[in-house]
């Protein structure tokens, strides 16, 4: 299977549907939940939350050229944004040149807190509570067969004492392998569980016990090279390092171009059922993890003067559970990927954001945002002036060169297209 699927842009979505499924190698249906008329159904949404009075429609896009440690990936991408799917897109054609994304984990371990008061003694309770690691693993694993049967499970604990502004706290926290869960809802069964020995053991009373979001034991890695050639030449490359280095040193820079890296990262986890909110905090919190608020990632020049982008996240998603199992969409959205374990998803996840984070960078480096943002746009305003799928692409064309890329002019351009004068 390929990814390379040129001219994609140009069909409809009924038959970009099809196109994306043939090649995939899923069945004509596979791909019929993320019709807004054969998905999520209101009696299915009255399930998942509360209060339903109606369903939100989210444009899902495929985007194209991955190859991931060797495998080539559809990725389906959830956004409103217009260039997200488009960017990432090229910037994964020009990686496929070197081999494209690359990438490593740390595996599936979560972290759930149980926060203990009123301990007399904090360091000595510390080491009691490190002495019980066995038992309290023990007891967080009685909790979930099912997990430790798939190879999962407690796999450690660490302690500290913590001084806050209402005295000292003694901090514990149950790792846990959640294998191919998101795993929030494994760690705080456990977490509640061990509570009331946790409490015995401290002589003391536990306060909260909940994961942290801050999932820096399921960290994914992804490294790529665009080669200078492709990126517009030598000085770009200088320049996007040095677009990097300032996003390395200053938080403003830092949280836009970590928004960019979250265009890819967060429209991947919508579109597979995940929750974006655990991985927006998780990413932020690790940009975060100096003291100072970073960059994600990083883009370097190697000796070859070619671009090397690097980026590490902690990504807690899953197949399993929540919704990526209950949201037809979201089942199709995985099929698509062909992904097999929450690895696999994580490392595109990855992937994706490193493409984005690389897509926008070249773009500031080189031309500026706005060229290819408005050419894009330009498309959704031909199509708001009533340009049909044939003539969508002429009108574009036409008000970017204009440079007036507003939909009164879009129907003036399209009535004059229409009348074969091509003139407004
Ligand atoms: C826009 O959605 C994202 C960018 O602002 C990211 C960046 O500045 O790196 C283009």
């Amino acid at each position: 299977m390929t990814s390379r699927l040129p001219g994609l842009r140009d069909h409809t979505p009924l038959d970009r549907r099809r196109t994306i499924a043939e090649a995939a190698g899923l069945d004509a249906e596979a791909l019929a939940p993320l019709d807004p008329a054969a998905g999520l159904a209101l009696s299915q949404a009255d399930h998942m939350v509360e209060n339903v009075i109606g369903l939100i429609g989210i444009p899902v896009g495929v985007a194209t050229n991955f190859t991931i440690d060797g495998v080539d990936r559809l990725v389906p991408m959830a956004t409103e944004e217009p260039s997200v799917i488009a960017a990432a897109s090229n910037a994964a054609r020009i990686a496929r040149t070197t081999g494209g994304f690359f990438t490593s984990s740390t595996g599936d371990v979560m972290i759930a807190q149980v926060q203990v008061l009123d301990a007399v003694d904090p360091a000595a309770t510390r080491l009691r509570l490190l002495e019980a690691r066995d038992e309290l693993l023990a007891l967080a694993d009685a909790q979930d067969p099912l997990l430790v049967s798939l190879g999962g499970g407690a796999v450690d604990v660490s302690v500290r004492t913590l001084e806050t502004r209402t005295g000292p706290q003694v901090i514990l926290h149950l790792h846990v392998d959640v294998r191919d869960a998101m795993g929030a809802n494994a760690v705080n069964t456990m977490a509640e569980a061990i509570a009331p020995r946790v409490a015995e053991i401290a002589g003391a009373r536990t306060l909260l016990r909940i994961l942290s979001n801050k999932a820096d034991r399921r960290l994914a890695r992804a490294r790529a090279v665009f080669p200078a050639e492709l990126i517009g030449g030598a000085q770009v490359a200088a320049d996007i390092e040095a677009a990097s280095a300032f996003a390395e040193a200053d938080a403003y820079r830092a949280a836009t171009h970590n928004k960019g890296i979250m265009n890819g990262i967060t429209a991947v986890v919508l579109a597979t059922g995940n929750d974006t909110r655990a991985v927006e905090a998780g990413c932020h919190s690790h940009a975060a993890r100096s003291g100072s608020y970073r960059a994600l990632s990083r883009f370097e020049r190697n000796a070859a003067g070619d671009i090397v982008g690097t980026l590490e996240v902690p990504l807690a998603v899953g197949l399993v559970g929540g919704a990526t199992r209950a949201h037809p969409a979201a089942q199709a959205a995985v099929r698509l990927l062909g992904v097999a374990t929450a690895q696999q998803l994580a490392a595109t996840v990855a992937a994706v954001g490193l493409a984005q984070n690389f897509a926008a960078c070249r773009a500031l480096a080189a031309e500026g945002i706005q060229r290819g943002h408005m050419t894009l746009h330009a498309r959704t305003i031909a199509a708001s002036a009533g340009a049909a799928v044939d003539e969508v692409a002429a009108v574009a064309e036409r008000i970017v060169a204009d440079g007036r890329i507003r939909v009164e002019h879009a129907r003036d351009v399209l009535a004059a297209l229409r009348a074969g004068s091509g003139t407004p």
